[in-house]
């Protein structure tokens, strides 16, 4: 897979038409679009349809946090919104994770798709955390069946040294050299990220708010 395969664009906008607007500017170059809490709780499944229709992939990046039952519902939801990956919390613990993987199985089974990749997030990029913790976390959610974790770059290496089975690991907290961090503790450039190891970048505000968009994602690599 190309470096620039592996970039995810983080939608944070706050309606449709923008989400729109960055869809027809930056897709083929970006393929897979995170559409998180801000602009689903603003407009719904129809920026997923559109994504779709476009040829692009969807990251329904919801973080699941609920029990068992009711995750597993959302998941079923999801996954008929023919979404790509979706994520949940590691902290909803084993049973939660094995709730939302079976479901995502027998919903993929009846409409004969492939089933999304389930990711769990570890610890939100924006707080500062030991390594401990991340690795008690994603091996709890890679033991569970996840596909994936999410992780900030700089505990890509380690993880995956760690953590025996294969997982893929999800990066945001990506920054150009000399770009702002934002709220954003744990950074790393693209090719940093890379480099460790990261299977999928999520950026978001280097490419949302950069004057020309499409030669920021050109600029990553
Ligand atoms: O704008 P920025 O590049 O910081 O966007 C990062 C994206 O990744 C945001 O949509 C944020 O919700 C998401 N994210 C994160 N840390 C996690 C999980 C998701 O920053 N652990």
């Amino acid at each position: 897979m190309k470096s620039s395969e592996k970039v995810i664009l983080a939608l944070d906008v706050d309606n449709f038409e923008r989400a729109k607007y960055f869809v027809d500017l930056l897709y083929p170059q970006i393929k897979i679009f995170k559409v998180g809490i801000h602009l689903f709780t603003g407009c719904g499944p129809q920026v997923l349809e559109y994504i779709e229709k476009k040829g692009g992939e969807v990251f329904l990046d919801l973080k699941f946090f609920d029990i068992p039952n009711t995750v597993a519902q959302a998941v079923r939801q999801a996954v008929r919104l023919k979404v790509k990956m979706l994520t949940m919390h590691i902290l909803g613990d084993e049973e939660m994770i094995k709730a939302a993987i079976t479901a995502a199985e027998e919903e993929a089974s009846l409409l004969k798709i492939k089933r999304p990749l389930l990711v769990g997030v570890t610890v939100l990029t924006s707080k500062e955390t030991t390594s401990s913790d991340v690795l008690t976390l994603a091996r709890l959610g890679v033991e569970s069946g996840l596909d994936g974790v999410v992780c900030s770059a700089r505990e890509v290496e380690f993880l995956k040294k760690e953590i025996k089975q294969q997982f893929l690991a999800v990066t945001p907290g990506i920054r150009p050299k000399e770009a702002v961090s934002n709220d954003q503790k744990r950074t790393a450039t693209a090719k940093e990220a890379i480099a460790a190891g990261s299977d999928f970048l999520v950026i978001g505000r280097p490419i949302l708010a950069a004057k020309d968009p499409l030669q920021a994602v050109k600029e990553l690599f």
